[in-house]
């Protein structure tokens, strides 16, 4: 694991982009495993810039995002699906064909999960896959809970999700309460991982999963056994380690 500190949110931002981008360079043609949330909007945000610049080119990119909500269609502001549209998509030469979410409209959740475990097999798998931590050391919607799931599945979101998330929504009851993720077995198949983390709010479970014992209780403590996968995060996120 390397664990690299960086000044704050917008220098921790820029050196995701670089990270991304090189891979963009090196493999026009990569998979980018995307995260949703407030920490990578920087990021998405840096990589705008470039593409704007002329320095990056999406033509060839697919991505695959690691959650939707349950219930919640692709047109509300809520979704993941508008998210990452209304961040990155939009604003550069991506191909829409190529950008996937598990569907959280598809009643059947069992062939949502299903569905999705084949994009991404088709894929050819997750080239970089950009995470965010949670508040209880999830990643994607792996909840603490006592195993590691491996592929995409159904998961009731724990009530510290629910709150952490309602500042997206009017209420914490507007918050849906299952969403679609991928697992952990694919999220660790990864040929790479950038972990992004920010915040003083972040600063216990950050030492949690990257110093503690690796446990599904702690989703994101798995990451200890890859075997490449770069943390890059701001000085209040490191003030315990
Ligand atoms: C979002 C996701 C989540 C977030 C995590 C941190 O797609 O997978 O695991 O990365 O909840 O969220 P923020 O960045 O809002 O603190």
């Amino acid at each position: 694991m390397k664990i690299i500190r960086t000044r704050d949110y917008d220098d921790m931002s820029r050196k995701a982009a670089n990270i991304i981008s090189a891979l963009m360079t090196m493999k026009p043609e990569c998979v980018l495993g995307l995260a949703t949330g407030s920490t990578p909007i920087g990021t998405y945000r840096n990589l705008v810039n470039r593409y704007l610049n002329g320095d990056l080119d999406f033509s060839g990119v697919t991505t695959v995002n690691l959650d939707e909500y349950k219930g919640i269609t692709r047109e509300n502001d809520q979704s993941y699906y508008y998210f990452m549209n209304h961040n990155l998509f939009q604003h550069v030469n991506i191909d829409l064909n190529r950008t996937f979410l598990p569907d959280g409209t598809e009643p059947d959740a069992l062939k949502a999960c299903d569905d999705y475990n084949k994009v991404i097999e088709a894929a050819g798998g997750v080239d970089l896959q950009i995470l965010g931590l949670g508040h209880n050391g999830h990643i994607g919607f792996n909840e603490p809970c006592g195993e590691f799931p491996d592929t995409t599945h159904l998961v009731r979101l724990t009530p510290e999700t629910i709150d952490a998330n309602k500042r997206f929504f009017a209420s914490a009851e507007d918050v849906p309460r299952q969403a679609l993720s991928m697992g952990i077995g694919t999220i660790m198949r990864a040929r790479g991982i950038v972990l992004i983390i920010t915040g003083k709010e972040k600063a216990q479970i950050t030492k949690q999963a990257l110093t503690g014992p690796v446990t599904p209780s702690v989703p994101a403590s798995i990451l200890q056994y890859h075997k490449n996968v770069t943390v890059l995060l701001d000085s209040e996120a490191a003030s315990l380690l």
